[in-house]
């Protein structure tokens, strides 16, 4: 069997982020800093290394920060020369993309994650490509999407990252119906969106990583609606369930869920503290914290 590359990935970036309100009122949540990056950067920066060479993104109104974040920048990039702040100069440029790498498309009514996916249709044409959703972080030593173009060579398909969640959260994620439990690769029969923990098949989660075939596009075609009302991404791929032809993969590395504040304060302890330039000052302030909480207890 001849599996095509991957070359394309698309970033569903039209959401409100209103779980962030103030903060997302002026600027997209997928520009929130994470220690000194937006979230956006992370999930770029994976798509890269696994050789993701054309971006989609899908956005709606209020999100022309994105588009310029991405733009070169000549004027602070020459301000950055003449000081001769070098350092600085090379962290920018990592961040430019390509002329014509980047390509963005409008939502232009909510109507869930698998309407956002099939906004894209004609840039993807008959391709496999990738999703991410940058809400979700993953720290890993080989990105996570790397890890899954890796498993997606063997298997062809569908492929979701998934991750074992606490059975009472089900109905925050897409859940996964288990054929074949392989250990790293799942096949599954079926996906279920958001269910509730006891109609739930199983606690293995789907995370915000997928390399799908073109057929999910035609899938979305029709334009069902799912959990919510809403036109689901998880139902569009659970339809190939039946042919064999979805599968979960249980990447290793953590995932920092930076849609609930909660999860972006983790990430940011975390990210904070594997920052060689960081840790030491940062590290002995949360430990101080630490201590003083203790005694005041
Ligand atoms: C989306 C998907 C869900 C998946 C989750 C992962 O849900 O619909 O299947 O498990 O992302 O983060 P959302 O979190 O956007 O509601």
């Amino acid at each position: 069997m001849k599996i095509k590359k991957v070359t394309k990935a698309v970033f569903p970036v039209a959401g409100m982020g209103t779980r962030f309100l103030p903060a997302t009122k002026s600027i997209p949540k997928e520009i929130m800093t994470l220690v000194d990056r937006p979230l956006i950067q992370y999930a770029i920066d994976e798509a890269r290394a696994a050789g993701i060479k054309d971006f989609i993104f899908v956005t709606s109104r209020g999100k022309s920060a994105l588009e310029d974040y991405f733009d070169h920048s000549p004027e602070l990039e020459t301000a950055l020369k003449r000081a001769g702040k070098t350092d600085l100069l090379e962290i920018l440029k990592s961040t430019n993309m390509d002329s014509g790498a980047i390509a963005y498309v409008r939502q232009n009514r909510a109507m869930g994650l698998g309407h956002a996916v099939w906004c894209a249709r004609k840039l993807v044409g008959d391709e496999p490509f990738a999703v991410l959703l940058p809400d979700d972080v993953i720290a890993a030593e080989k990105p996570c999407l790397q890890q899954m173009v890796e498993a997606y060579a063997e298997t062809g398909g569908n492929m979701v990252a998934a991750m074992e969640v606490a059975p009472h959260r089900t109905s925050s994620y897409g859940v996964l119906d288990i054929d074949q439990d392989n250990g790293m690769i799942v096949r599954a029969k079926g996906m279920v969106e958001k269910p509730k923990p006891q109609e739930a098949p199983s606690n293995l989660a789907v995370i915000g990583r997928y390399i799908l075939s073109p057929k999910i596009m035609t899938n979305l075609n029709k334009m069902k609606q799912g959990a919510g009302g809403e036109i689901q991404l998880t139902d569009a791929i659970a339809e190939e369930a039946a042919s064999g032809k979805v599968f979960g993969y249980r990447f290793r590395g953590q995932r920092y869920d930076c849609g609930s504040k909660a999860g972006f304060l983790q990430a940011t302890v975390a990210f904070g503290l594997s920052r060689p330039d960081l840790c030491e000052e940062f590290g002995a302030y949360l430990h101080d914290m630490m201590a003083l909480q203790k005694a005041a207890q």
